[in-house]
């Protein structure tokens, strides 16, 4: 099968797409699925520099195959597997809890996949979008897990405009159904997240977070970006304040997420991306085959909305 291979850390020229590259049998738990589309997250250009070891992974053990969103079609069921049958699409996120990266991910026609990180797609919901919301919408259903669901009526969400930032906007419009959502952008992407359902939009090149927000306190707060101490003024007393990146805060109200993907995330998120509710931003669908211009345009922080590889048809 075709796959984006990788054998050693480093820049874009490490990745080798090979046309015969075998998988390892299915283990206990796991389903070949057949990849129509995944996409480019900050995790897997992070996993190619530098490892993951710096978030406490363990070390890769090479060749690597990257790509944690999917959506896909069963072809396959291992021993085990029981949740899912042949001919079944699904969708989900390929990365395990605890926080351990798969050795072969989606960057592939076909990936072993372990059907507790993913979940049956819903009728009629477009690829493109279920292959780009299995870590960005993913998280942040594991953040508001972590949340006191009673008081999550104010949200600030760091990052408003990120393919993480912008599923929570949605998800505290939607799902938490806050009464007051804030978000940091950057100044050409405000107005959009504006769109999508922050009532308060502050561009943080132009404008201090704390000061912008004074007189408000936060019942919940997803940082995208690594604010720290900025978030820890503006949160409540009895907030819960969620840190994706930076350097964990001191503070009882604080915890750090590392995200794996959970099939009931998925299946949370089902009913709101299948009637249109809330769906990703997309930047642009890119067939695999060009897989570089992909990458570079997820990692040159340009863009707007995610970037989706397509393998195959669905
Ligand atoms: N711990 C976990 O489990 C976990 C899970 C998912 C993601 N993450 C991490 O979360 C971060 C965001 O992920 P993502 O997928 O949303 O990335 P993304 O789609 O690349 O978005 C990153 C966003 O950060 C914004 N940004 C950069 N500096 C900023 C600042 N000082 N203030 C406000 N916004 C700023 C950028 O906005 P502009 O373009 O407007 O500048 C951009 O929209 C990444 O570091 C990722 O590795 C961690």
């Amino acid at each position: 099968m075709r796959a984006l291979v990788r054998s050693e850390t480093g820049d874009l020229d490490t990745y080798d797409l090979k046309a015969d590259f075998e998988l390892p049998p299915l283990d206990e738990g796991q389903v070949l699925v057949k990849v129509f589309t995944t996409s480019v997250n900050p995790i897997d250009s992070l996993r190619r520099r530098i490892m993951l070891t710096v978030i406490g992974g363990p070390p890769d053990v090479f060749p690597v195959v990257d790509g944690y969103d999917l959506c896909g079609e069963v072809v396959r069921v291992g021993p085990g597997a029981e949740k899912f049958s042949v001919g079944q699409k699904v969708f989900g996120n390929m990365q395990r809890q605890p926080h351990r990266p798969q050795q072969f991910g989606a960057w592939a026609e076909y990936a072993n996949v372990y059907e507790d990180t993913i979940a049956a797609l819903p009728e009629g919901l477009d690829p493109a979008i279920a292959g780009c919301v299995g870590v960005t919408f993913g998280t942040c259903i594991e953040a508001v897990e972590r949340s006191d669901p009673a008081s999550t009526r104010s949200v600030l969400i760091t990052g408003g405009a990120g393919g993480v930032g912008s599923a929570m906007v949605q998800i505290a419009k939607h799902v938490l159904n806050s009464e007051f959502i804030a978000a940091t952008a950057s100044t050409s992407k405000v107005e959009e997240v504006g769109r999508i359902g922050a009532n308060k939009v502050v561009d943080y090149k132009t404008t201090d977070l704390v000061q912008a927000l004074e007189g408000n306190k936060f019942d919940f707060i997803l940082d995208t970006v690594g604010e720290g101490e900025k978030c820890l003024t503006l949160l409540a007393e009895d907030g819960k304040y969620v840190q994706l990146t930076g350097a964990a805060a001191r503070d009882p109200r604080a915890t750090f997420l590392l995200h794996g993907g959970k099939t009931n995330y998925y299946e949370r998120l089902s009913p709101y991306l299948a009637s249109g509710k809330m769906k990703p931003i997309i930047h642009q669908v890119v067939p695999f085959a060009e897989y570089k211009r992909a990458i570079e345009l997820a990692e040159s922080g340009g863009t707007m909305g995610k970037i989706v590889m397509e393998i195959a048809r669905s």
